[in-house]
């Protein structure tokens, strides 16, 4: 398996409209959308706008072991979101789906819901090394037999749980094993604040198990990684998408306010995905709420 050498992504999603990614290494993923020559960053503007998405606001879940309404557990409830950024200024999550090295991750914010240019480092992580400021790891292991953390439903699956210092596995305290920062192949991990839900103003959203918020507001990920040549590999080639913090806090796979593509969708910015028949090769895709006057641009 050969590893790209390091990536830092800088990723900046910022009022008025802009999302956008840096990418520096020597093996530069190249856009799949135009030919030749290798990307270095990627911007979309025009981000946000007024719309509206599915809220879930409740589950339905059934005592037993298995779920007798699988088609209607899931309450969602519409909500309507405005602004430039919307729905990115939402508080976010970061999703690494491996097989992913990660070596650094640094998180800056303006102070409070400001927007000056005293942007700060909020969160900070760095493989190998205990406590992790600010970040917690996560996966969706929750409250299965021999779970340690989270919960776990008949009709909603697994909630969110504290990842394991491998990644693989879950354990009962947010960041308890010291990360080696491997995510491991076919399994995914991503980050929140460590700031616990208490309400639904931290909060947004339905949430259950071991619930965290994620950065909200503008915000800079600064990410130093490598990923394998995804022709390499027989599973699912690896990838980094940003996530409303409301998909995972209900079920990322499942009762969720995502949407997809046309859909719509409480927000999902697939920053970067290896293609698994063209190596060397990825693709970025913006998905949101509908319907938006105006539509996203992106410069490759
Ligand atoms: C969660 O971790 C425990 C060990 O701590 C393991 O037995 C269990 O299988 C894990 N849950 C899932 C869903 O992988």
């Amino acid at each position: 398996m050969t590893i790209l050498p390091i990536l830092l992504l800088i990723l900046l999603i910022k009022t008025p409209s802009i999302c956008h990614a840096g990418f520096a290494a020597k093996h530069i993923l190249k856009p799949a959308v135009t030919s030749g020559g290798q990307l270095t960053s990627l911007k979309y503007t025009n981000v946000g706008g007024s719309g509206s998405y599915q809220r879930v606001t409740g589950m339905l879940e059934d005592d037993g072991l298995s779920c007798s309404k699988p088609k209607d557990f899931c309450i969602k409830s519409p909500v309507t979101v405005s602004g430039p950024l919307s729905p990115f200024d939402s508080d976010l999550t970061l999703v690494f789906s491996g097989p992913t090295k990660i070596y650094n991750i640094a998180v800056y914010q303006p102070p409070g819901s400001s927007n000056t240019a005293n942007w700060a480092r909020v969160s900070r992580f760095k493989a190998g090394k205990p406590n992790p400021k600010n970040l917690v790891f996560m996966n969706n292991q929750g409250g299965k037999i021999g779970s340690k953390s989270g919960t776990w439903g008949p009709c909603g699956g697994s909630s969110q749980s504290y990842a394991s210092g491998d990644f693989a596995g879950n354990v009962s305290t947010p960041n308890q094993e010291v990360f080696t920062g491997d995510v491991p192949p076919g399994l995914e991990v991503n980050i929140m604040t460590s700031t616990k839900c208490t309400s639904s103003s931290n909060c947004p959203g339905y949430y259950r198990g071991t619930a965290h918020a994620g950065w909200s507001g503008s915000k800079l990920f600064v990410i130093e990684f490598s990923m394998p040549d995804a022709h390499d590999i027989a599973m699912k080639p690896p990838a980094i998408w940003i996530l409303n913090g409301e998909v995972v806090r209900a079920a990322q796979y499942g009762c969720n306010c995502r949407g997809m593509g046309g859909k719509g969708g409480c927000g999902e910015l697939d920053i970067l995905e290896n293609l698994k028949d063209a190596p060397y090769n990825g693709i970025s895709e913006l998905y949101r709420q509908v319907p938006i006057n105006r539509p996203g641009k992106l410069d490759g």
